[in-house]
């Protein structure tokens, strides 16, 4: 896959449209990302390794295409990447899951772990990390580098948004990362918050504040 995928597919970009809208109520953001997920989740897992099986039709017998390979592991990165989850494990309810807790320090803006718990047999997998906002990258980068050190070595990151910086840091960390999102954003503020974005994604969907 290359580096950066944007998916600019037109119920996609509505959607963000609306979770884009202050006015936006909490129930509903949630519902839309959601949503999203499952179409971005559609766009990630487009070239999943494959193999046959063989099977009967009503009608007769045929080599069917099948997924090959151990389950692939989603990797939601808290607390927000939750809200990505969900939808993503409707889609592939039968992918291992596991979590990694970062919050960003507000006057750093770098990432202090506070929990991580992973499928085993990471290295034979395909690893999903899923975090909306792709803001500074350090909380990311930083996640992709314990998933590294528990032995993950095909990663793909999906968030929802990012921000130039964000991408530039984990082009920079981790060149073998693909990230798909649904929108590249102009910039981040000075409290790292990304510019038009959506803002807090975590308080959003999860109606704190
Ligand atoms: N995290 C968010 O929730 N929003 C941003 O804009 C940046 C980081």
């Amino acid at each position: 896959m290359d580096h950066l995928t944007i998916v600019t597919h037109p119920l996609v970009q509505h959607k963000l449209t609306l979770m884009r809208e202050k006015e936006t109520s909490t129930a509903v953001f949630r519902q839309l990302l959601r949503e999203i997920s499952q179409l971005l989740a559609y766009e990630i897992t487009g070239q999943l390794e494959m193999t046959t099986k063989r099977i009967e039709t009503p009608i007769q017998p045929m080599d069917a295409p099948v997924l090959d390979g151990r389950k692939l592991a989603l990797i939601s990165i808290l607390r927000a990447g939750n809200g990505l989850l969900d939808g993503m494990l409707e889609l592939i309810p039968s992918a291992r899951v596991g979590f990694v807790g970062l919050y960003r320090d507000e006057e750093t803006l770098q990432p202090v772990e506070y929990y991580f718990k992973v499928p085993d047999n990471l290295d034979e997998r395909l690893v999903i990390a899923v975090d909306p906002m792709l803001a500074t990258g350090n909380s990311s980068a930083a996640a992709i580098d314990k998933l590294k050190e528990a032995g993950a070595t095909n990663i793909r990151f999906l968030c929802l948004l990012a921000a130039p910086e964000g991408v530039a840091r984990m082009k920079e960390a981790h060149p073998d990362v693909p990230i798909v999102t649904a929108a590249l954003d102009e910039k981040l503020n000075d409290q790292g918050y990304i510019v038009p974005g959506l803002g807090d994604a975590g308080d959003r969907m999860f109606g704190t504040k």
